[in-house]
């Protein structure tokens, strides 16, 4: 199935806070689809980031829509505030809620895009009831509640059996990936079906390289055909101009690169 093309959303939580603005730039340079906001009470997770003025901020200070995780108990309370912003997507971690069905029609009601956070212990089985009210779909591949983590045990599996059950069923709901969105992850999620992805520290905040110089890397290895390289080396070969028309060609053409 054709899903077109894949969207970023840097997690924010992964930034330099001390030059945020100057980060938000290079993201409005770059076209990022998303800002990912992780939102944490220190309840569902242990652990405090962000919360709603940093999101109201956020919004004032950049046209890129928000993509606002919500690790936190006390969901149906603080929609009026998350979801302030029309237009923004707002997931939750279903378990936390007593109806979230009903949360899921909240959400949309303010106007915003309803999604549903999916823990690694979270099935299928128990989000299907859900998903007529659903919009996207973020797959948690670490347990939540802080970066930096390595893929949870059948992370990607689980990725390739919630996509191939969208894709029959409910092809419209979008599914995006957070947690360990490495550089060697990247083409697996996208093998098995990860449209939207959350890069943290361990790609897009990759502190070997420049913001600009990641987010261009992104881009390359997500229009990659399948099972090309995604290496460094193979990725600053192609920008280096000349390889650039071999790589139209399909994968081969990335192996080619290095003969
Ligand atoms: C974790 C958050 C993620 C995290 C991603 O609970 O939901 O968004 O920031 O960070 P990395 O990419 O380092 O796993
Ligand atoms: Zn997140």
């Amino acid at each position: 199935m054709n899903r077109g093309r894949i969207e970023l959303a840097p997690s924010v939580m992964c930034a330099d806070f001390l030059h945020l603005a100057d980060t938000l730039r290079v993201f409005e340079a770059h076209r990022i689809e998303y800002l990912h906001v992780d939102i944490m009470d220190g309840h569902y997770v242990p652990n405090f980031t962000l919360g709603t003025r940093f999101c109201r901020v956020l919004g004032e200070g950049t046209a890129i829509p928000l993509d606002i995780h919500l690790m936190i108990e006390n969901v149906d309370q603080y929609l009026p505030e998350f979801c302030a912003r029309k237009g923004s997507m707002v997931s939750f971690h279903p378990e936390v809620v007593w109806h979230p069905l009903r949360t899921l029609q909240a959400i949309r009601a303010f106007g915003c895009r309803a999604g549903l956070s999916i823990d690694p212990a979270m099935t299928l089985d128990t989000v299907k009831p859900l998903l007529p009210e659903t919009d996207f779909l973020c797959m948690m591949t670490v347990n939540p509640g802080y970066a930096g983590q390595p893929l949870v045990a059948g992370g990607l599996e689980r990725i390739a059996e919630f996509r191939d059950f969208l894709d029959r069923n409910y092809p419209h709901i979008r599914l995006e990936v957070d947690g360990n969105v490495s550089w060697r992850n990247i083409p697996l999620m996208i093998e098995r079906g990860a449209e939207i992805l959350v890069c943290g520290s361990s790609s897009l905040f990759d502190p070997a390289h420049p913001l600009a110089e990641n987010i261009v890397r992104l881009r390359e290895i997500a229009a990659a055909p399948p099972g090309a390289d995604s290496s460094p080396e193979i990725t600053r070969r192609l920008r280096s101009g000349g390889a650039r028309s071999r790589c139209r060609s399909g994968a081969a053409a990335f192996r080619a690169v290095e003969e």
